[in-house]
């Protein structure tokens, strides 16, 4: 496949896709306030670092090396950032305590009740260049833990799962294709798998599935080091992460418009849009450095709680996290997904959780 046809089905997809936004926005103007809202109990957590509190074996990832977790909960403990990321805001909205990591549940069984988090740091909806199970994987899990009676039918009938898929199938198609002819089809293989799976987390009997769109990948530090972290690269954001976010708004678009339920069991949650909205007005939340990561190694071979051989660190911190938007090459700060919440609620994209 060459290029040209690609983008003219882009823009095709574009125009098809804008027009039936609007309609859906009028929709749900008119839907507001209608419905009751029914008590979310559980929070039941898949995918990968963004959504990760914990299950990621020690050992395996830095997110247990200090200085991550500094700011919360004051130690590293399996979260990739200083402190809390998606999941404990996610959680937060829904008044429930962040849901306990899958892998630590036998040692935290009063945490069961808040649901479960089954995401692992580095894992993708295909199998990865990191070890860990992939989503399919990871929804067995959850399968295996309904089957053994830890949840009942209704405990999961008052639950929302959240879905993070962040781009490490990207990372893997990189190095080990790269080809951009090819990426298309990935692209759509990906889309396809991921709404399999969404499909299959919803037939376990939760009310309703958030999935979050790619947020812009280009600005992550890792893709602006060559810049010296100014400047994103527009090119994954504007082919890599729109296609993505079409196919996959077009896919979710489908799905409930295929349910009989006036409520939509499908939700996305568009951190592509809160993410720029952030980094394009950093200081109204209070960040100074959008772009430059916190936490970075003193050389390229070297990462954010890296230590050599004698122990001896090789990473610097900067001086204020609450700063900066972004912790690591990949990961927000506890401030800068603290901002992407706030901007998500402005948008009012959680309020259709409870709808
Ligand atoms: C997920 O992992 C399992 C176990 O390793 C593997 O059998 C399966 O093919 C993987 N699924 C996908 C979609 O990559
Ligand atoms: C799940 O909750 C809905 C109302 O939100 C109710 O109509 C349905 O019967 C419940 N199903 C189960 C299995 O509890
Ligand atoms: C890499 O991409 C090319 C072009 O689409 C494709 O033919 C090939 O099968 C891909 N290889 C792998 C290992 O995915
Ligand atoms: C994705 O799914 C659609 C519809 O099921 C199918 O037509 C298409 O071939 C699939 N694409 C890939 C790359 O798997
Ligand atoms: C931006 O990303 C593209 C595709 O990932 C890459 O080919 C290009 O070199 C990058 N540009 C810069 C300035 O890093």
């Amino acid at each position: 496949m060459d290029f040209f046809p690609f983008l003219l089905s882009l823009i095709f997809l574009i125009l098809h896709l804008s027009g039936r936004r609007v309609v859906e926005a009028e929709v749900n103007l008119q839907k507001h306030h209608h419905d009751h809202k029914g008590i979310i109990s559980k929070l039941f957590v898949f995918g990968d670092s963004y959504a990760d509190t914990g299950n990621i074996k020690r050992g395996l990832a830095n997110s247990w090396k200090h200085p991550y977790g500094i700011t919360f909960p004051g130690k590293p403990a399996g979260r990739f950032s200083d402190g809390r990321v998606l999941t404990d805001h996610i959680a937060k909205y829904l008044k429930v305590k962040s849901p306990v990591p899958y892998s630590l549940r036998k040692l935290m069984p009063q945490h069961l009740k808040y649901g479960m988090n089954f995401a692992f740091g580095g894992t993708g909806v295909f199998d990865t260049l990191n070890p860990g199970p992939n989503m399919t994987t990871q929804i067995n899990f959850f399968q295996q833990v309904i089957k053994d009676k830890v949840y009942t039918a209704s405990d999961i009938n008052n639950s929302v799962a959240l879905a993070s898929v962040a781009g490490n199938d990207y990372t893997r198609y990189t190095v080990t294709n790269g080809s951009v002819e090819g990426l298309p089809s990935f692209i759509e293989s990906l889309i396809n798998q991921t709404i399999t799976n969404i499909i299959r987390i919803k037939g376990l009997g939760v009310k309703k599935v958030i999935v979050n769109n790619l947020q812009p990948i280009g600005c992550l530090p890792s893709m602006t080091t060559s810049t010296s972290f100014k400047q994103c690269n527009e090119t994954s954001n504007n082919l890599l992460a729109f296609y993505h976010n079409i196919l996959l708004t077009q896919a979710v678009t489908k799905l409930n418009q295929q349910t009989k339920h006036h409520s939509k069991p499908f939700l996305i949650l568009n951190l592509y849009d809160s993410f720029m909205s952030v980094l394009n007005h950093p200081s109204t939340h209070n960040i100074r450095d959008e772009l430059r990561p916190c936490c970075v190694g003193v050389s390229s071979k070297y990462f954010c709680g890296s230590v050599d051989e004698n122990n001896v660190k090789k990473y610097l911190v900067c001086e204020k996290p609450k700063s900066a938007f972004f912790w690591d090459l990949v990961h927000p700060t506890e401030a800068g997904w603290h901002a992407v919440y706030n901007k998500l609620r402005i948008m009012n994209a959680l309020q259709q959780i409870h709808d």
